[in-house]
């Protein structure tokens, strides 16, 4: 069978460990219990993750992209699918068939700063690539990391965020809509922790992640503030069925999101992101 054919084929995978990161998102470390290797992702792919006689979905990896360590998925519990995704146990069988679309440009990190911009979920698929920039590449300038959630207890790997933020030339700033009284980081959108984030990071390449208003609303400021909208890289979700650029459910404008991206310049997108909120 060739590589392609061999994507499109649900392999079993065994969930062998279960981290719940917030009241509604859940970690599942996945191994294949077909009796094969694990496939090898770039940060920022997908597969489509399923449930025999549920359905599958697309999810991104969220783990290292070493893939010696297997598997990792983020998951929010946001209907059918992606209850019995994360309602299923440790010994319990999923379905993994991938990896998909294309990769955050870690290619191009060499000699740059870059700034990481997440929104809620959106840390989910931009973690293998702080892994691959902030802990492996030599080559890197500053990095900043620009993290916003609706509550302090919303943030996801918040154990990652507190390790990161100890690396030489890495500052992570976080805010929340809505504080704790303990909460000591920003409150409001990500956009007002720009400023601050700008000053350690020049010129970044940018990586961002979240819901569309957050990234319609944060191009649209850094480019206001400068920042090349070519060196602005946005991942995006749509509905999706097969993954591999046959059925058309994830159109967007003349892109189909499961093969053009999920990752796309911010130039080509921006202004069909902002059509599709008018
Ligand atoms: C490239 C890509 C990467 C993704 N990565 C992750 C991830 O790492 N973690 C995660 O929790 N989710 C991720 N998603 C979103 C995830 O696929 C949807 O939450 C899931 O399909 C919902 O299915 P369901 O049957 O559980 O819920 P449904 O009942 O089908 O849907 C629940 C809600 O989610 C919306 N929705 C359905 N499918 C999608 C979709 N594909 N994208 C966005 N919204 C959708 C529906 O319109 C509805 O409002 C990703 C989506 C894409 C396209
Ligand atoms: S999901 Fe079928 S074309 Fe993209």
């Amino acid at each position: 069978m060739d590589d392609q054919a061999s994507t499109l084929i649900p392999r079993p995978f065994e969930v062998v460990a279960k981290r719940r990161e917030t009241h509604d998102v859940t970690t599942l470390m996945v191994e294949p219990s077909d009796g094969r290797s694990c496939f090898g992702f770039e940060p920022a792919q997908m597969g489509m993750i399923g449930v025999p006689g549920v359905g599958e979905v697309p999810i991104s990896f969220s783990n290292h992209p070493d893939t010696s360590r297997c598997l990792s998925v983020t998951i929010r519990n946001a209907g059918a699918v992606t209850a019995a995704i994360t309602g299923t146990e440790v010994g319990g069988v999923i379905t993994v068939r991938g990896p998909y679309g294309t990769s955050w440009p870690i290619d191009l990190v060499a000699g740059r700063d870059v700034l990481f911009v997440a929104g809620g979920l959106g840390l989910a698929p931009l973690r293998s690539a702080v892994f691959a920039v902030a802990e492996e590449s030599a080559e890197r300038g500053s990095v900043g990391i620009v993290y916003g959630a609706k509550t302090p207890e919303d943030m996801l790997f918040k154990g990652d965020l507190e390790i990161w933020g100890e690396y030489d030339d890495v500052d992570v700033h976080l805010t929340v809509d809505a504080p704790t009284e303990e909460w000591t980081g920003g409150v409001g959108l990500v956009t007002a922790l720009f400023e601050e984030a700008l000053d350690s990071v020049r010129t970044p390449l940018v990586m961002m992640c979240g819901p569309d208003l957050m990234m319609i609303n944060a191009g649209r400021d850094l480019v206001a503030r400068d920042i090349d909208p070519s060196d602005i890289w946005v991942t995006l979700e749509r509905n999706m069925k097969c993954a591999v650029g046959l059925c058309g459910h994830c159109q967007l404008g003349p892109l189909f999101v499961c093969k053009d991206g999920p990752v796309l310049r911010y130039d080509r997108v921006a202004d069909l992101l902002e059509m599709r909120e008018v």
